[in-house]
């Protein structure tokens, strides 16, 4: 039995999509009534803050996938449920984390270096993967609202491997399947890493209407955020962020997808394909 967290969520539908295709038994897990009917078969209502709906959710000896939303009680949250999947006998943890998770980092990056700590030392076989910023993102990022795409941000010329979110479902679906493997922390990219404004350029080219990369100071971008409704110390971190990344830390690309899965990662050529009509 595969229990898949945060089922409902991008990772999590399109590794119970592959699971249900490849017939392997699994239980997604979801807090909303809504998502029982649309996932099907085995469906847990659990909540990350209930510890009795997810002591009921899992089993002994089954393979958990471990995914969530970073926040307020994000990191009490997740060790609760490391602890509970050890007391269980939860036979491996697969957890989706970030890359660059070290301790006091900033946003999800310090939130995931402490689940991912506690996970190392609970004794239980998993795998820890840090993806790089998942290509998905650019389905809330790019507008078209002013005629022409366009998507914001302080990366200035910095490249960035950007992952399609669906290959890390394919990569857990591969390691929840086989045998379970010793304890690794795998990171996790595309196979090319673009500039935004190549990222605009490949864009522009699949869908046949422009979009462009408008790059912003730090403390614009950091506005442009707050002016959209995040927290504010969240929008100055995350353009910060932005302008850091942008110095290349994110430029390398792995092959964990292809080691792991047998296939290069989705290029983004293709992720635009595939979601050529989610851009209004
Ligand atoms: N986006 C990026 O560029 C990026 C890059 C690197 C790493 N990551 C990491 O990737 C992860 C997000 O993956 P994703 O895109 O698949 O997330 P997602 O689409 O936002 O899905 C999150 C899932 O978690 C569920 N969830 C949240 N709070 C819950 C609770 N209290 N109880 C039960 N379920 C709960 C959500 O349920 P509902 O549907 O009910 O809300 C949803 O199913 C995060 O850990 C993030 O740090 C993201």
């Amino acid at each position: 039995m595969i229990i898949v967290t945060g089922a409902s969520g991008q990772i999590g539908r399109a590794l119970v999509d592959r699971l249900d295709r490849q017939g392997v038994t699994r239980r997604a897990v979801v807090r909303q009534v809504r998502h029982l009917a649309d996932l099907g078969g085995d469906v847990a209502l659990a909540d990350f803050a209930d510890h009795r709906s997810i002591r009921a959710a899992l089993v002994p000896g089954a393979r958990l996938l471990l995914n969530g939303v970073p926040g307020p009680d994000f990191v009490h949250q997740q060790l609760s449920i490391i602890d509970l999947a050890a007391e269980a006998g939860v036979a491996q943890v697969v957890k989706i984390s970030v890359r660059g998770a070290a301790p006091g980092a900033p946003l999800a990056q310090g939130q995931h270096s402490e689940i991912d700590d506690h996970l190392r030392d609970s004794g239980l076989p998993h795998t820890i993967l840090q993806p790089v910023g998942f290509m998905q993102n650019l389905l809330t990022e790019v507008s078209f609202a002013d005629g022409e795409g366009r998507f914001y941000g302080s990366y200035g010329p910095g490249r960035v491997g950007y992952l399609d979110a669906r290959d890390i479902a394919d990569v857990a679906a591969a390691l929840l399947t086989r045998p379970v493997e010793a304890d690794a922390t795998l990171i996790l990219t595309g196979p090319e890493a673009p500039t935004h404004d190549e990222v605009a350029e490949t864009m522009t080219a699949v869908l046949g209407r422009p979009v462009r990369y408008l790059d912003l100071p730090v403390a614009a971008m950091a506005q442009r955020l707050r002016a959209a409704g995040l927290p504010p110390a969240f929008a100055d971190d995350l353009a910060t962020l932005m302008r850091d990344v942008g110095d290349g830390r994110w430029a390398d690309t792995t092959d964990t997808v292809q080691t792991i899965t047998g296939r290069p990662p989705r290029t983004l050529a293709t992720f635009v394909t595939d979601h050529a009509t989610s851009w209004p």
